[in-house]
């Protein structure tokens, strides 16, 4: 099973002959089907995007969404737009909200966008401020305090959509791969060659997610996870234990590239 896997494509930087060109390249791979980690374009295009990618690919395509997804919209209508896009096109599978898929005998996709959840590093006294505060609708004018229990509270959203699904995969199946957007661990926020360092990883980590990752890894030892992710734009591995392994894809802006072709068996 060959599954091609891009992150942080942020198609929405290019224009019409670098799509054009991407989108040749992304036609032309001989792959199973495709994982993209989030970052696609902004919630002004991405049901453009989505649908152009999906005009090209005669395979699957399974996305989440990460937080650029979001940007001059809203939460709760951009995932209103692209789940009708999603209903209408059976190419496009939007993990966050779709069931676990079995791709072959013993092997399990399950994902969600996950988001950076402010629970590592110095959420309170960063300097840093993502445009997510202000280019997304639910994250707009809130004071410190109110926002990092938003963000909490959005990590444990996607915690809790994709628990079910990773203890139903793992049951299952010895090979369960998973698709967010944001790492899961302060390990795996890969950053110009380094993990995120305490200003930055409150927004970088997803730690909802990762504590859902080692309970599961731990119940099921004898199950192996693959996470792929992006978000942080470094690439680099992180093995929190033995029997789980997270990948960080690389990414530039204007440069969307094939992160890796996974070959599973
Ligand atoms: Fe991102």
């Amino acid at each position: 099973m060959k599954l091609g896997w891009l992150t942080d494509i942020h198609l929405n930087f290019l224009n019409e002959d670098g799509i054009q060109s991407f989108l040749s390249n992304f036609q032309s791979r001989t792959v199973d089907g495709w994982l993209i980690s989030g970052d696609i374009g902004e919630a002004t295009n991405i049901v453009y995007f989505l649908q152009r990618i999906a005009d090209v690919s005669d395979k699957p395509v399974y996305f989440v969404l990460g937080n650029h997804d979001y940007y001059h919209g809203s939460l709760i209508e951009t995932t209103r737009v692209v789940m009708e896009l999603a209903d209408r096109e059976s190419d496009l599978v939007w993990l966050t909200w779709a069931g676990v898929q079995v791709l072959a005998p013993g092997l399990a996709l399950v994902g969600d966008d996950g988001w950076g959840d402010g629970r590592i590093g110095r959420p309170y006294d960063t300097p840093v401020r993502l445009n997510d505060f202000v280019a997304i609708g639910e994250l707009r004018g809130h004071h410190r305090k109110q926002l990092v229990e938003k963000l909490n509270q959005l990590g444990d959203e996607a915690a809790g959509r994709l628990t079910p699904k990773l203890k139903a995969a793992a049951k299952e199946n010895d090979q369960v791969v998973v698709v967010t957007h944001v790492p899961p661990f302060a390990g795996a926020a890969w950053h110009e060659g380094r993990p995120s360092d305490d200003d930055w990883v409150p927004w970088f980590s997803c730690k909802a997610i990762g504590d859902a990752l080692l309970d599961c890894a731990a119940n099921y030892p004898e199950v192996n996870f693959l996470v792929v992710c992006g978000h942080t734009h470094g690439s680099g591995e992180y093995s929190p234990c033995s029997n789980l392994k997270v990948m960080t894809g690389g990414a530039e802006y204007g440069a969307p590239r094939i992160s890796k072709i996974l070959n599973l068996p």
